[in-house]
């Protein structure tokens, strides 16, 4: 095992450089499932989801050169349309080739993707969209079973934005006969990303970004070559480290239109960010404002940065608040903040913290990758040392943190550890 150990107390001064986005970089490695030949990605991530997707593509039959920032998948005639438990319990998204598989092959058994640490995590806007394209759709000993002679365009709306099941049902209706229509789509950035990669395809794709989405499919699609759009959460995630620890730093390839809820969010607690070029510059020099956020789909403030931010809401002078709607049990990071002597009450999906707090470091860990990422930023500002295990975790989503952190002055270093 791994962890990071973390001496506390260092400003953060220097350039982080933003990597291409995990979240972009999933799907359309899923999206390669739909058309022959050699597709080529840039600016992807090196991240353990990165290669967890690679090993599934193999799986399925394609030939996957991974070497981020550059990846290369390319097949030829069906695949073995098969996603094994073993490999879609390691990441939940991997439940988005099933709409590839099935739409290329007519048929596709995906493992269940099962719960995780944040919540039940259910797929069924993804199976009844499907069925309204015309699929039959059964469960066989924790399997989707999924067939259809050719999927058929449709309108479907969805009981709520959902990231993955929208794009799951865009792929799938890129090559379905005729036009669908997803209304009350996703919004995410990622998700537009993926319409733009389907349009390279030869599918025809209109209103990615927005609530409605109109997709035509095509009889056959073509391969791609694409660059990856930054990673806004992960872009987020170092804005808050930066202001945490009173510091200044330059991100580059930081998409700032893509994250104007958490710049807003920061610039209220007290934050500075300005553009600088294709940079953005992070700065904290007075004191911390509390805020009361509450987590929406995009635009609104993003569940994948509530951890982040609810560890500067410890240095705040007063009382923040946080209510998480998006997940059931988004707040693991809180008991190990506690340990570090953060004064958090949480009572269901609502937190209350009281600040300013002086945190002290201690032994912590988390089982979703954005708690352990406010772990490392709690041991950025906390006295002496912090170390956060099972880094496994942090490695899904962010690329080198340690090295990324060093870089720009912390004290952070990975160890092995006997320590689980
Ligand atoms: C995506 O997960 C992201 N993952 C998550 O990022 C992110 O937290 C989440 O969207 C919300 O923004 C990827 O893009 C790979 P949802 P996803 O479907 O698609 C409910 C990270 O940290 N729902 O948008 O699984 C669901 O329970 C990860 O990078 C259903 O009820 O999330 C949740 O309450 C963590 N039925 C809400 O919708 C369904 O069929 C939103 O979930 C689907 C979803």
């Amino acid at each position: 095992m791994e962890s990071i150990r973390i001496r506390g107390g260092k400003r953060l001064e220097g350039t982080i450089k933003i990597s291409g986005a995990k979240n972009a970089a999933l799907p359309i490695l899923c999206a390669t499932l739909l058309s022959d030949g050699e597709s080529l990605l840039r600016n992807v991530p090196a991240l353990r989801d990165i290669e967890t997707t690679s090993a599934l593509l193999r799986f399925l039959g394609r030939e996957v050169n991974s070497a981020p920032p550059v990846v290369t998948v390319k097949g030829f005639g069906t695949d073995r349309p098969i996603a094994p438990y073993e490999l879609v319990k390691q990441m939940r998204a991997s439940v988005m080739v099933l709409g590839p598989l099935l739409a290329r092959n007519g048929r596709a058994q995906v493992s269940l993707p099962g719960g995780c640490q944040i919540g039940s995590r259910p797929v069924d806007q993804h199976l009844k969209g499907l069925e309204k394209l015309g699929a039959t759709i059964s469960l066989e000993r924790g399997y989707i079973v999924a067939k259809s002679s050719r999927l058929r365009g449709a309108e479907i709306v969805f009981d709520m934005p959902t990231v993955t099941g929208t794009e799951n049902l865009m792929m799938a209706a890129a090559l379905a006969k005729g036009k669908t229509r997803l209304v009350n789509a996703a919004k995410e950035p990622e998700v537009e990303e993926l319409g733009r990669v389907l349009n390279k395809m030869g599918a025809i794709v209109t209103g990615a970004g927005t609530d409605v989405m109109e997709i035509e499919g095509r009889d056959e699609l073509a391969p791609f070559d694409h660059a990856i759009i930054a990673d806004r959460i992960e872009a987020g995630t170092y804005m808050v480290a930066a202001a945490a620890t009173g510091g200044n730093v330059l991100l580059e390839n930081a998409p700032l239109e893509d994250m104007a809820s958490t710049i807003e969010v920061l610039k209220r607690m007290g934050v500075e960010i300005t553009r600088e070029g294709t940079a953005a510059r992070i700065q904290r020099n007075g004191p911390l404002k509390p805020i009361r956020i509450e987590t929406m789909p995009h635009p609104g403030f993003p569940t994948d940065m509530q951890a982040q931010i609810m560890v500067l809401s410890c240095l705040a002078e007063g009382e923040s608040t946080i209510h998480e709607t998006i997940f059931e049990n988004r707040f693991m990071h809180v008991p190990e903040l506690a340990r570090m002597g953060a004064d958090i009450e949480t009572d269901g999906s609502s937190a209350v913290i009281r600040g300013p707090r002086q945190l002290e470091g201690a032994q912590v860990m988390a089982t979703d990758l954005r708690a352990s990422a406010s772990l490392v930023i709690a041991g950025l500002v906390a006295r002496d040392e912090t170390e956060v295990l099972r880094v496994y975790h942090l490695d899904r989503g962010y690329e080198h943190m340690e090295e990324k952190l060093s870089g720009a002055g912390a004290d952070a270093v990975r160890v092995a550890t006997t320590a689980y």
